[in-house]
């Protein structure tokens, strides 16, 4: 039975369907069958094997010769399912993902729906605006200033616990506690109060399940085996049927943290609720703008624990784990930690946690977030859009309606016509000049572009500026780990960043 069924989807697929797609070069198995796309994404390894495909047909021009394609070092048009072609060239950035003409979202993301569609995973032009409108009031920038005392404190409670095991030879991983310190904020600020993650060191939370008992959960293995398992079921419209019948852990274990996760913001959401206001926080601001305190219907409280399972999914996971790999990077760049080390201490003194005046428009820290969103590529995979009506030319290749179509955000940030030496880890690209710095945000794919932006990216980048910045003051940070082990589930992130600390005198 097991295999009967993904035999059936290939023998299926090929007899069904007439393919429009058939002059593209792509992987054999990718060609005939979503099953390569959706094994390489179930391995963590999907912007990898998209970017070895990218490079395996090189040598395969698709169309007529264009001088771009020729100077390009990546085959610019590769497919990667029998209906989805991923395009690998810096043009295609603004086609597909630019404000017109409209390349809506695609089934990919029905994987994540929670509840109901939320701002992120809904696939319709006009819910979403109605729905960016809505949230969108929760990040403006008086929200964010609101916010910082409460950012503040939760780096206080970093450091006193990164203080406490300082000095003593002790190797801790960074990483989970960069988690921690992620987690409490987003909690702090969704919900009001934080989870006391940093507090107890762990990141087990109650979660009261649909049938009323409780049960102590990992909060941060439920968000990331849920945007793992919604990586790859969103590939083809009959993964889940295959992920129930498929013996692999990973199915069952993704659904019931997936379930979890809902319960959780489910319980938060009625805690809110049932028990009257709380302190400012983002919560408060959806109930607001949806103008439904006091007469919550059913649908409304859909809305909003869809829009928490959102933010809880999107804002912790990212931002954590960027700051870890700029860690690694900063770490292993002794010339890069130098120099922001002379900028960090120009204005802020070692023992103090620096505000986020202090740090919002320092040039060499802003170019070296930047380029460690670029180099490590915390984004790295193609987010999936769909050709609109009519149809599309891809570099002289036609490709019809309804294609899912994607650029490869590893590759296009590491793509030679474009950095020159992208392999390199170097801060300063971003500093040589203001065309420049316009000319290469254009190709850094880390928050996505278009209408689909990141909503949150404002609260990451200032968070990414005050964590790194306090790290690098505060600690001489000895690497234990030789290598960034990393794996991808919808983001690419670290398995882990092993580290001694010092403090520094
Ligand atoms: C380094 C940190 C972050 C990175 C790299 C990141 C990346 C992204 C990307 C690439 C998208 C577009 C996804 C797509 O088109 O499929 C996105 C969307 C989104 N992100 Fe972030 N994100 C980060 C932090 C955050 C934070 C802190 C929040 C909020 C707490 C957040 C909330 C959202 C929301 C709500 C969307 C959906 C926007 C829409 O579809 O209109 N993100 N993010």
């Amino acid at each position: 039975m097991f295999l009967v069924a993904p035999i059936l989807i290939v023998v299926i697929t090929l007899l069904v369907r007439r393919d429009r797609l058939r002059k593209i070069p792509g992987p054999v198995l990718a060609r005939w069958t979503p099953l390569w796309l959706g094994y390489q994404a179930r391995m963590g390894r999907r912007y990898l094997a998209v970017d070895e495909a990218h490079k395996a047909f090189l040598d395969i021009v698709v169309g007529p010769p264009c001088a771009n394609i020729h100077m390009q070092k990546y085959g610019p048009v590769v497919r990667i399912t029998p209906t989805h072609v991923s395009v690998a060239h810096p043009d295609a950035v603004a086609m597909i993902y630019g404000h017109s003409p409209a390349f809506n979202k695609s089934e990919f993301y029905d994987a994540f729906v929670a509840e109901t569609p939320s701002v992120f995973s809904t696939t319709d032009r006009k819910d979403h605006s109605a729905k960016r409108r809505i949230v969108s009031q929760a990040f403006s920038y008086r929200a964010l200033e609101q916010f910082t005392p409460f950012i503040h404190n939760n780096i206080v409670n970093f450091v006193g616990q990164l203080d406490s095991m300082c000095d003593t030879g002790r190797s801790i991983d960074i990483l989970k506690w960069l988690h921690f310190l992620t987690f409490d904020v987003l909690a702090d600020l969704a919900f009001g109060e934080p989870l006391g993650m940093l507090a107890s060191g762990t990141s087990l939370v109650s979660v009261q399940r649909s049938d009323g008992t409780m049960k102590k959960e990992d909060a941060i293995a439920l968000v990331e085996e849920r945007e793992h398992l919604s990586a790859v079921l969103g590939i083809h419209p009959w993964f889940p049927f295959l992920a129930r019948i498929i013996p692999d852990r990973f199915f069952w274990s993704g659904h019931e943290s997936s379930n979890a996760l809902t319960d959780f913001a489910q319980r938060n959401v009625s805690k809110r609720l049932t028990s009257g206001a709380y302190r400012e926080n983002i919560l408060e601001k959806l109930i607001a703008a949806h103008k439904c305190d006091g007469q919550v219907d059913p649908e409304t409280i859909k809305e909003l624990v869809a829009a928490t399972v959102t933010l809880l999914t999107a804002g912790f996971d990212t931002t954590g784990s960027s700051v870890a790999a700029l860690i690694y990077l900063v770490k292993t760049h002794p010339l890069v930690h130098r120099k922001l080390n002379i900028e960090l201490e120009a204005v802020i003194d070692r023992q103090e946690i620096p505000n986020h005046r202090q740090v919002k428009d320092l040039p060499y820290l802003q170019a070296v977030i930047e380029e460690g969103l670029r180099h490590y590529a915390i984004m790295a995979t193609g987010l999936p859009r769909l050709v609109p009506e009519g149809g599309v030319e891809f570099f002289g290749q036609q490709i019809p309606a309804g294609t899912e179509v994607s650029v490869p955000a590893f590759t296009i940030q590491h793509a030679e016509s474009i950095w020159g030496d992208p392999e390199v880890f170097r801060p300063e690209r971003w500093l040589e000049s203001s065309e420049q710095h316009k000319y290469l945000s254009r190709y850094l794919l880390a928050f996505g572009k278009g209408p689909r932006t990141c909503l949150g990216k404002n609260l990451a980048y200032m968070e990414i500026q005050l964590i790194l910045a306090t790290v690098i003051l505060r600690y001489d940070v000895e690497l234990e780990s030789e290598h960034l082990e990393s794996t991808e589930g919808f983001v690419h992130k670290p398995e882990h960043v092993m580290v001694k600390l010092f403090r520094k005198v």
